[in-house]
């Protein structure tokens, strides 16, 4: 296990050794970045750490209310709504949205935030195949009658696939249903203006559409959200369990929120330079021949025939100095790959260094193929 024993960044200490870290999903440099810092250590000093309540009790502090204002113009939405962790909004959602649905139509590869977050009482649910809007599309005509709801990841966390959701929305409006897009990985990442997948397809202003989003990843910090019409948010603030029985966001986490918010929208280029990073990364990886996805995300898999492998190559990467972690993750289908996560903060060098070991161990693991082979 990687230890970690200082604060996460393209670099990162364990066990008394510094290493260039593709892992994670600090894909802006966020995380430690001084600006969000310094706001967390002046929140700290004001408000202590925790306000040991929920949002409905006593937890709410102006700093709440300023995040979910900024969160709400970021997003060009009427208002948003913060808690806990992104892995909450799921449920919330669901919660909230029950009466409004009685069939959930999921992903085959939906993020285990998503599969938790099915309701116990919730009357039927269906897998379609990974990505494939015709599937999805048969099902839902297979069962006219109910009252469908959509669900998917906007990027999927160990692929970095991009959900076709120009296709799906397509589908999801010809059936009348409802379409919620869990973008944890896409907020600050995807979009003219980093607003997630729906922007990224140009998807028109639609109340059937309903975003989940996290703090965590791009943004650095902590904490979940959902943005939309004041209708939406009082709906959460007032009819949902998990929002109301759970502690407030931390007032230096919210802080945090603040501070990287007000960096990502001055600063548009992170985006694109992100983005630009990991496609040069990605095609270097095609080139030599490993399999991969095919998407503008900084998410990179490399995919191996066994868990031997995938491990094996990890290991050689870590024993180099390159963290790119064998994946462990919950997942219905299970996949044999190490997760290369690219962040903006990453130099030159550390592509550079990290391409030549993936080569490196190919022309070695190929050349003990062609060995076993001659035998
Ligand atoms: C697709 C997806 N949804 C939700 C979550 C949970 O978000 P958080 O870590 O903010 O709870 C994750 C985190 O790994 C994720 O990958």
């Amino acid at each position: 296990m990687i230890l970690l024993s200082g604060e996460v960044g393209n670099y990162i200490y364990s066990n008394g050794r510094k290493y260039s870290y593709f892992a994670g999903n600090n894909y802006l440099g966020l995380a430690a970045h001084p600006q969000v810092k310094e706001a967390v250590i002046r929140a700290v000093e004001k408000y202590g750490v925790n306000f040991a309540a929920s949002r409905h009790t006593t937890g709410t502090s102006d700093l709440h209310l300023e995040l979910e204002g900024a969160l709400a113009s970021f997003k060009g939405e009427e208002d948003a709504v913060v808690f806990a962790s992104g892995y909450q909004g799921n449920s919330i959602l669901l919660e909230i949205l029950k009466g409004s649905y009685s069939t959930i139509f999921i992903d085959q590869s939906a993020h285990a935030s998503i599969i938790s977050a099915i309701p116990a009482d919730v009357v039927k649910m269906m897998y379609y195949d990974h990505c494939d809007a015709v599937h999805l599309d048969y099902l839902l005509e297979y069962n006219r009658g109910s009252k469908p709801l959509v669900i998917t990841d906007g990027i999927f966390a160990l692929t970095g696939e991009i959900a076709p959701l120009n296709q799906i929305y397509d589908i999801v409006r010809k059936h009348n249903a409802l379409l919620v897009v869990d973008d944890a990985h896409a907020t600050g990442v995807l979009g003219a203006s980093g607003r997630g997948t729906p922007e990224h397809f140009n998807l028109p202003d639609d109340t059937n559409i309903y975003q989940t989003e996290t703090m965590s990843k791009a943004l650095g910090g902590y904490g979940g959200f959902i943005s939309g019409s004041r209708a939406l948010t009082e709906m959460i603030r007032e009819g949902s369990p998990t929002y109301q029985a759970s502690t407030a966001l931390p007032p230096p986490i919210a802080a945090a929120g603040i501070a990287s918010l007000a960096i990502l929208r001055a600063n548009p280029g992170l985006r694109t330079e992100l983005i630009e990073r990991a496609w040069q990364i990605r095609e270097a990886v095609t080139e030599m021949d490993y399999q991969t996805t095919h998407f503008r995300t900084p998410v990179i898999p490399i995919i191996l025939d066994s868990s031997e492998k995938a491990a094996g190559l990890s290991l050689f990467l870590e024993e180099n100095g390159v963290i790119a972690p064998y994946m462990k993750y919950p997942a219905r289908k299970a996949m044999h790959q190490i997760r290369i996560a690219v962040s903006v903060t990453h130099t030159d060098d550390q592509v550079s260094q990290l391409l030549e070991l993936l080569k490196k161990w190919k022309d070695k693991n190929e050349s003990n193929q062609d060995q076993k082979g001659s035998h």
